[in-house]
């Protein structure tokens, strides 16, 4: 087959072009704008592959992607280009309706003209909403998102839906929890403790840190939407989950243990507005109909991934330059959103 992948230079979508290139034949052309977010370093290695090619574009570029899903005899589409930050979508939704949803549009109505076989969505479980202290999202959940980011997967989940009642587009959408792994970008609660313990700043817990999220390790992540993409049902929703929750204070003990530092960093700073409380993932339909459960366990997961940020800090050194130090005191600095106390 041959591939597209949309934002193959993230966090999650770099790990998927690894895991393509390793475990399949199948020919890869990663398609990504190289926002803040998405970084060629993630694909070290890979340019050396000659089933892969990189091309700079934008997901909302009609004409590139008419030319290139032509051109590259694209089979199919694995979505994965999105603005993706909670706390961005807060400062400024705007470029999370016209990447997330109109970027979607646009990519869908490409993929059909052009006669993608399979397209998979990587939605996400926050297109639920929040849950209470009981129970779990399941496919049939109510779609009830808080955030702008969480609304602007809704939509395009959605959109993708629509497309296969109403164009019989064979659209499969996987609905994720919270990942972890290299190459995380950090701006995402466990490499921004990571990198901060390191480098001795604050650890900013937002509001009492009794938020619960359900960890996945990515590599599950792309084994679930690599069976989406050749064994999925055409119009199918997959939820995905690794059935590891944690409250975010919890978590941030673990981290701060697992490097071998004392507590006194955590910083209790002020709440997100729409905070989520609990997000948990009822995962038994992927496991029934495609054969997923996760396969690293949260300890192992976790000691790779603190291993990782730990050999890689030239990594996130680089990256917490620059735009990022401004997006650092726009979140955290002195009188800003999160600063001060609860
Ligand atoms: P990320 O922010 O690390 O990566 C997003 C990538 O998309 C970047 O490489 C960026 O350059 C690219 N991109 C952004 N706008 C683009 C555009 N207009 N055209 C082309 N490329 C563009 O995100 P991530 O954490 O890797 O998430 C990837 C996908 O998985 C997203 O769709 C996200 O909603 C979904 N998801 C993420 C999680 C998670 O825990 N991170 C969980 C479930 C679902
Ligand atoms: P995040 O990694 O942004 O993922 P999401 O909001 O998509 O779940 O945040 C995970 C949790 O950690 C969430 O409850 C917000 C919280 N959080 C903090 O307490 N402090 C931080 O600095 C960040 C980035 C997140």
């Amino acid at each position: 087959m041959n591939i597209l992948v949309t934002g193959g230079a993230g966090f999650i979508g770099s790990n998927h072009v690894r895991y393509l290139l390793r475990n399949s034949d199948d020919r890869v052309v990663n398609l990504d704008l190289l926002t803040y977010a998405g970084n060629l370093e993630n694909l070290a290695g890979c340019e050396d592959d000659p089933r892969y090619r990189f091309v700079r574009g934008d997901i909302r570029d009609r004409e590139l992607l008419r030319t290139l899903l032509q051109q590259e005899a694209i089979d199919a589409v694995v979505h994965f280009a999105a603005e993706s930050h909670v706390d961005r979508s807060v400062e400024g939704p705007e470029v999370f309706i016209t990447t997330n949803v109109l970027g979607t549009e646009i990519l869908l109505e490409e993929s059909r003209a052009a006669g993608v076989r399979k397209f998979v969505m990587v939605s996400t479980d926050e297109v639920y909403g929040s849950l209470g202290s009981e129970g779990h999202f399941t496919e049939n959940s109510p779609l009830a998102p808080n955030s702008p980011y969480a609304a602007s997967k809704a939509a395009a989940d959605l959109l993708c839906r629509a497309f296969f009642k109403t164009f019989g587009f064979p659209v499969v959408v996987t609905r994720c929890s919270n990942n972890y792994g290299p190459y995380q970008f950090p701006e995402k609660l466990i490499p921004l403790m990571i990198a901060n313990a390191l480098e001795g700043k604050p650890l900013p817990v937002y509001g009492d840190g009794l938020q619960v999220r359900d960890w996945l390790f990515v590599e599950d992540h792309c084994r679930a939407v690599d069976l989406a993409l050749r064994h999925g049902r055409p119009g199918g929703v997959y939820n995905v989950g690794g059935g590891n929750e944690m409250r975010n204070l919890d978590l941030v003990h673990l981290l701060l243990d697992k490097l071998g530092l004392g507590r006194e960093l955590i910083t209790f700073v002020a709440d997100r507005p729409g905070h989520d409380r609990r997000y948990a993932i009822d995962a038994s339909h992927i496991t029934a109909e495609l054969g997923w459960a996760p396969s690293v366990d949260f300890a192992t997961g976790m000691a790779r991934t603190v291993d990782w940020y730990l050999a890689e800090r030239a990594w996130w050194e680089k990256i917490r330059t620059g735009r990022y130090v401004e997006y650092y005191d726009l979140m955290y600095g002195p009188g800003r959103r999160h600063a001060g106390g609860v």
